[in-house]
């Protein structure tokens, strides 16, 4: 897999991407997450481990796992295991799961994905960025420094899974 190189939309490398996320915590603490979890449960979740590697468990299930000090989603989906930026790639709001849709959508301008992030509509131009993942026994390891974004690097986006 070929790592990603640091750019970001817009030319921002990594602390400029978590920089600009940042307002992402407060965003993402007044929507609130969804109360009907009908079609796919949604969590807050912790990962451990050092800042540029965390660790988690395995989801038992399809569910949508959101880390808000991480700004990342860890999903799965349909025996797939992915690890999104909570950041947008249009202009880095942040990103909310739609459980009466069954998809993800931006909180600015509604750009919307499909659970395994795959841009369908709206003003964003690719899909979500994926971080590298690996499942290690019982957890799913996701480097927090490598990460994928699909116009850039489609084969290391499309490699960024865990089949469970
Ligand atoms: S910030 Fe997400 S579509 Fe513009």
């Amino acid at each position: 897999m070929q790592e990603s190189n640091n750019n970001c939309s817009g030319g921002s490398n990594r602390r400029e991407f978590l920089r600009a996320g940042g307002c992402l915590v407060t965003a993402v603490a007044a929507l609130g997450l969804p109360s009907s979890l009908a079609a796919l449960p949604v969590a807050e979740t912790k990962g451990a481990g050092p800042a540029n590697e965390k660790r988690f468990p395995l989801p038992a299930s399809d569910s949508v796992n959101i880390d808000r000090q991480t700004q990342v989603i860890l999903i799965r989906f349909q025996n797939s295991v992915y690890a999104f930026a909570l950041a947008c790639p249009h202009e880095h709001a942040a990103v909310k799961w739609l459980a009466k849709d069954k998809r993800f959508q931006c909180s600015k301008h509604d750009s919307q994905y499909q659970p395994n992030g795959t841009y369908t509509a709206g003003r964003a131009t690719r899909n979500l960025d994926r971080f590298a993942i690996r499942k290690e026994d019982a957890s799913i390891v996701i480097d927090l420094h490598r990460w994928f974004e699909s116009d850039k690097d489609p084969a290391g986006w499309a490699s960024a899974v865990v089949q469970v």
